[in-house]
């Protein structure tokens, strides 16, 4: 195994096992893709980490499906590999051993019943040698198109339990995208809720298991003196950020099919929008948690095709030289066509009908190339309400934003007016600040490693329900449906490395002096 260059980091005997409860049941998780790229990027890390960790039961075994034929060996080599080039933690000679006596492999065609028999076969002796229990989590790490086949397929092997079977429990992470617009996504859902019940299914979003996501409820309804804020009496406005630096990457193909609407905004945004903008729930556990969030989704204020026009910016990034670097135009990707007109950027403003947000709008921007890796919320307060220090020279006033750093440099900051030194009244901004770093030492775990622990567990918590996910197809597929009715912009329309077209300035502009927040 190839050292890693991190001597400082704790061995894992040097950390205690945790709690038992905290640890996941005996289960067999079988991976459909385990050749592909989140596999080896993602999930086999984060399984590794929590092995790290004592979060497996001795009874958890990995089962990886995919066509090509590998065996047991040759799959642990390859996943060896994907740990020491991806894994948060160095690979450990020790913790590697046992875990690679989890993994496991089979190979079959996703469509072909002998794969499945084969699999079903290799499952019972993991039972036998592994007491795996009979438990199965199924995670389709396929591309889309395959997963009414794997969904079918497993059914008429006979690999699906029901709760009552006494067989052990089944179920079935879904990754997204979770269809491309609300006709697929209610189809996507039909076939899933005919083949396994909804609290079987596990729709993941990765955002969702991020420690900083999970703190948005935590600081609103752990802590006194938020909440009371947290409304349109005292809330201008809101702004949620999530920019990134890297352009598509080699998902040209990919995105082409999906845009950034339905690669971030359908999902990751509007999951940040939900838990910002619910109720506080009756209890915290998966279904209360789940039904304030879809309350927020079915007050979100219809948009119009004329809306759509006055109310949602579309971008795609142009070729650039930033620096002594020239970063290609998204229509020079690869996989992209020269006339794209998918947007790599886009910029809304949102309206919550409720008794909370009343007023309040919300502002969403996501985009790829943009100066920065940045995920941000960013509260923006009602100014004060009588400018008392004009008298003494000092003009208007910085209104106090409270920023939700959720990643990178993860933390929350306050900024305030506070009188500067000296024998006059001059007010500055200033700064409170949590660093997450700074309080809780380490990285925070990968989301993968929540979210595959709390489906092992079956905590639904952090996954989306059918409907949820059905509000949010609703509220964007009236924007692609405008979008196909209208003709896009002149593409390109911002150059790798700014904020996106000017359009989206002139869009938080409109009625008033907001503009959006740089950030830090
Ligand atoms: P890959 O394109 O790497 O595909 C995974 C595996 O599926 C391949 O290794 C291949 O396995 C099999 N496969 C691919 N294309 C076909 C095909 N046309 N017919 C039959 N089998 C095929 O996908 P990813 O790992 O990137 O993504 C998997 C899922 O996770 C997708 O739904 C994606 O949207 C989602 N996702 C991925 C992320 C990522 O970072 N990669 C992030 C978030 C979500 P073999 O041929 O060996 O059987
Ligand atoms: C994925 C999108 O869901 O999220 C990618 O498909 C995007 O396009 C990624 O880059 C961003 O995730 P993170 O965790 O790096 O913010």
């Amino acid at each position: 195994m190839r050292p890693k260059e991190l001597p400082e980091r704790r061995t894992r005997e040097a950390e205690p096992p945790p709690p038992v409860e905290r640890r996941a049941q005996p289960c067999a998780m079988v991976v459909f893709g385990a050749s592909g790229d989140l596999t080896r990027r993602k999930l086999i890390p984060a399984i590794y980490n929590l092995d790290w960790d004592h979060l497996l039961a001795p009874g958890f075994a990995l089962v990886g499906y995919a066509r090509q034929p590998r065996d047991h060996h040759q799959f642990r080599q390859e996943m060896l590999a994907a740990v020491d080039r991806h894994s948060r933690r160095p690979g450990d000679p020790l913790t590697w051993e046992s875990f690679a006596k989890r993994l496991h492999y089979c190979s079959g065609e996703y469509d072909d019943p002998k794969g499945y028999a084969q699999l079903a076969d290799l499952l019972a002796d993991l039972d036998r040698r592994l007491g795996t229990e009979g438990n199965r989590l199924y995670y389709l790490a396929t591309p889309p198109s395959l997963v009414p086949t794997i969904i079918t397929r497993l059914k008429e092997a006979g690999l699906v339990s029901p709760r009552a079977s006494g067989r052990g429990w089944s179920r079935v992470v879904v990754e997204k995208p979770f269809g491309r617009d609300l006709d697929s996504a209610m189809a996507l859902n039909q076939l899933l809720t005919a083949v396994f019940r909804e609290d079987q299914v596990y729709r993941i979003d990765h955002y969702l298991g991020k420690e900083t996501v999970q703190n948005i409820l935590v600081f609103r309804l752990g802590n006194g003196v938020f909440e009371p804020l947290w409304n349109h009496h005292h809330v201008d406005h809101v702004q949620i950020t999530v920019g990134e630096s890297l352009g598509v990457e080699g998902r040209g193909h990919y995105f082409e099919e999906a845009g950034i609407l339905r690669d971030m905004v359908q999902n990751h945004l509007i999951q940040l929008l939900t838990l910002v903008a619910m109720e506080p729930p009756a209890a915290f556990e998966a279904d209360a948690v789940r039904d304030e969030k879809v309350k927020v989704l079915k007050a979100l204020r219809p948009l119009t095709d004329e809306d759509v026009d006055r109310l949602v910016v579309r971008g795609q990034y142009g070729k650039a030289r930033v620096g002594d670097q020239t970063f290609p135009g998204y229509r020079e990707e690869p996989g992209v066509a020269p006339d794209s007109s998918i947007e790599t950027f886009v910029a809304l403003t949102v309206h919550i009908d409720n008794w909370r947000w009343a007023g309040v709008p919300f502002f969403l921007r996501a985009g790829k190339r943009l100066p920065k890796r940045v995920t941000e919320i960013a509260i923006h307060f009602k100014r004060v309400p009588y400018a008392l220090f004009r008298s003494a020279g000092c003009g208007a006033l910085e209104p106090n934003v409270l920023t939700l750093r959720i990643q990178p440099d993860e933390g929350i900051s306050l900024g305030f007016g506070s009188k500067a030194p000296g024998p006059t009244i001059r007010i500055d901004q200033v700064q409170m600040d949590f660093r997450h770093a700074a309080a809780f030492g380490d990285a925070p775990p990968d989301a993968y490693e929540r979210l595959i622990l709390d489906s092992i567990a079956g905590d639904s918590t952090l996954f989306a329900r059918g409907d949820e996910v059905k509000c949010a197809w609703s509220f964007i597929t009236s924007i692609l449906d405008a979008w196909g009715r209208h003709p896009p912009p002149e593409f390109p329309n911002y150059a790798a490395g700014t904020w996106g077209p000017e359009a989206a300035d002139a869009l938080i502009r409109r009625g008033g002096t907001r503009s959006w927040r740089e950030p830090s």
